[in-house]
């Protein structure tokens, strides 16, 4: 079956005040998991909150770990949560967020491209977009309202069979 198309939009919003309310209150809980990320290595905390449509909230946080390839993405952590513990709810909105113990993030914390995909499998499978709000240190916060902005022509079930 066909994905049903939609428009990609995004925009940027001056800061957290002028998000609507239910993202403002993702976005806190995204701030909070900041406190939670195990970053011994990276020193590079990343926050992540997902929004169901039944109101449920999942929080992530990234995970590291000695054996560098096994460390898991704040986002994933979120998603993956979300998703085995609600998994016929739709995901409405995904925030991210990071603090880098090192240096100040002059711009929002961009999701690396594993998770992009990871966004866009959940997408293919609820068969509707999940919007993505992203905030580093600077007031502004990035508004995407699909994975589709972030990963274009992205690889889904579609080419397998
Ligand atoms: N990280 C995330 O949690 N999300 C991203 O999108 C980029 C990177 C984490 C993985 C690792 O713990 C640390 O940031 C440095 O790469």
């Amino acid at each position: 079956m066909k994905e049903a198309q939609h428009t990609t939009h995004q925009k940027v919003y001056d800061s957290i005040a002028q998000l609507p309310p239910y993202l403002k209150e993702l976005l806190d809980v995204a701030i909070e998991q900041l406190e939670y990320a195990y970053a011994p290595y990276s020193k590079f905390h990343v926050g992540a909150a997902v929004l169901l449509e039944d109101q449920t909230v999942f929080p992530g946080s990234n995970q590291e770990n000695a054996s560098y390839p096994l460390c898991m993405c704040g986002e994933r952590v979120a998603l993956y949560n979300a998703a085995a513990n609600k998994p016929g709810v739709v995901i409405k909105s995904l925030a991210i967020t990071a603090k880098n113990l090192l240096k100040k993030l002059d711009q929002p914390v961009s999701p690396c491209g594993a998770c992009r995909q990871v966004i866009h499998e959940y997408e293919i499978k609820q068969k509707s977009p999940i919007e993505i709000i992203l905030k580093g240190d600077l007031p502004q916060v990035y508004y995407f309202n699909s994975s589709k902005v972030l990963l274009p022509f992205g690889f889904d079930s579609s080419f397998l069979h």
